[in-house]
């Protein structure tokens, strides 16, 4: 089982393969089809080195950065995953406090199963993600609710036009969630919770659609070509998010990493662009910073904080995160994110 990255990560990742049902681990853990794409987000940060600068005063590097208004402690965000009470039961509240402890965002996944009212009520910040749904009324609601609770960006993700074929889960025949736990966000009029449904209709057309449903910003999640990143761009998209959902959606697609360059090349510093996607250590951070990210996500790690040890779990992981990537700016001579630089990466 693949978990590498610091040894904070790597144990939570054993304490919460120890602790979850099997099934439930391979649903976090998994990706679609042969797990290629999966393998390659990790796999890409490891073929790149820093070339870091010298006798540049660096002194104590200050991790802060500002992100659409948001002020963050650190250019690390937490991704938004689904099932947060699948992997302990304070869910995603729980994950909350830990984002507010760490003073950076949480991004509430769509398919949580606490009402985002209750996430909204630890003070974190969340930014609310959405699939777009074919009942666009219904969709509409959500966004509404979303917004109506606090929540301060919308994340709409793009690359879900389909369910991807994850096999793991076929073999494990775990296709949704147990009796008591459900997507509370889900909840039409009536009470009743509906599905999370992909719509393979999606097009530009709802995005502008959304620009007039909510004055929040927003953002596109699951953008790998360039050319989507220029139309993006047009239709007035806040910022992007350069994602492959983790391995979860496309098998075979490009790495994040890989695809990050083009992508920022066309955005030209136009909107800010971050990436996820493998990302378990300061350096990983570094080299996405340096090749033209604003900041990153980090989906899995977290999850598996969650399951090891709730709230403090999760906090164990982003302040690992927290003071490696001080290590490696003081090291590649970085005072701030900012400072890193596409020449710094061999
Ligand atoms: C995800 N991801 C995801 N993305 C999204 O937009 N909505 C969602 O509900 C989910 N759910 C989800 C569940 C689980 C278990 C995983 C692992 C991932 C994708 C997520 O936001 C992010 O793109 C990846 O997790 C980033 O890759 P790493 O950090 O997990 O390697």
């Amino acid at each position: 089982e693949r978990s590498g990255g610091l040894p904070a990560l790597a144990e939570a990742a054993a304490k919460a393969h120890a602790a979850l049902d099997p099934a439930h681990w391979d649903f976090f853990a998994g990706g679609a089809g042969e797990e290629r794409t999966l393998r390659a987000n990790e796999d890409a940060f490891a073929c790149r080195r820093l070339v870091p600068r010298v006798l540049r005063e660096v002194g104590e590097p200050d991790l802060a950065v500002d992100l659409l208004g948001e002020p963050l402690s650190m250019p690390v965000l937490i991704a938004p995953t689904a099932f947060h009470r699948l992997a302990h039961p304070g869910g995603e509240a729980a994950t909350a406090v830990a984002a507010a402890a760490a003073a950076t965002v949480m991004v509430v996944s769509m398919a949580a199963t606490q009402p985002v009212e209750e996430i909204a009520a630890t003070g974190a910040a969340l930014w609310f993600q959405l699939y777009p749904q074919p009942d666009r009324e219904f969709s509409d609601a959500v966004v509404r609710r979303a917004e109506a609770a606090g929540c301060r960006a919308l994340v709409v993700t793009v690359d879900s036009p389909v369910f991807g074929r994850r096999e793991r889960d076929r073999r494990n025949g775990f296709l949704d969630l147990p009796p008591g736990l459900a997507c509370e966000n889900m909840r039409d009029g009536t009470g009743r919770v509906r599905d999370v449904v992909m719509d393979p209709a999606l097009g530009w057309a709802q995005v502008d659609r959304l620009r007039a449903v909510t004055g929040l910003p927003i953002l596109l999640k699951g953008v790998l070509h360039p050319a989507d990143a220029r139309l993006a761009v047009e239709h007035g998209a806040d910022a992007l998010i350069v994602s492959n959902h983790g391995g979860r959606q496309l098998d075979g697609a490009v790495s994040t990493l890989d695809a990050l360059p083009a992508v920022a090349a066309a955005v030209g510093g136009r909107i800010p662009v971050l990436v996820d996607g493998g990302i378990r250590r300061g350096s990983d951070v570094a080299i996405a910073l340096a090749l033209g990210a604003s900041a990153v996500l980090v989906g899995r790690p977290v999850v598996w904080g969650l399951a090891a040890g709730g709230t403090d779990g999760v906090r164990a992981v982003l302040e690992a995160l927290r003071a490696d990537l001080r290590d490696v700016l003081t090291l590649a001579g970085a005072p701030r994110p900012g400072a890193l630089t596409p020449d710094m990466v061999a």
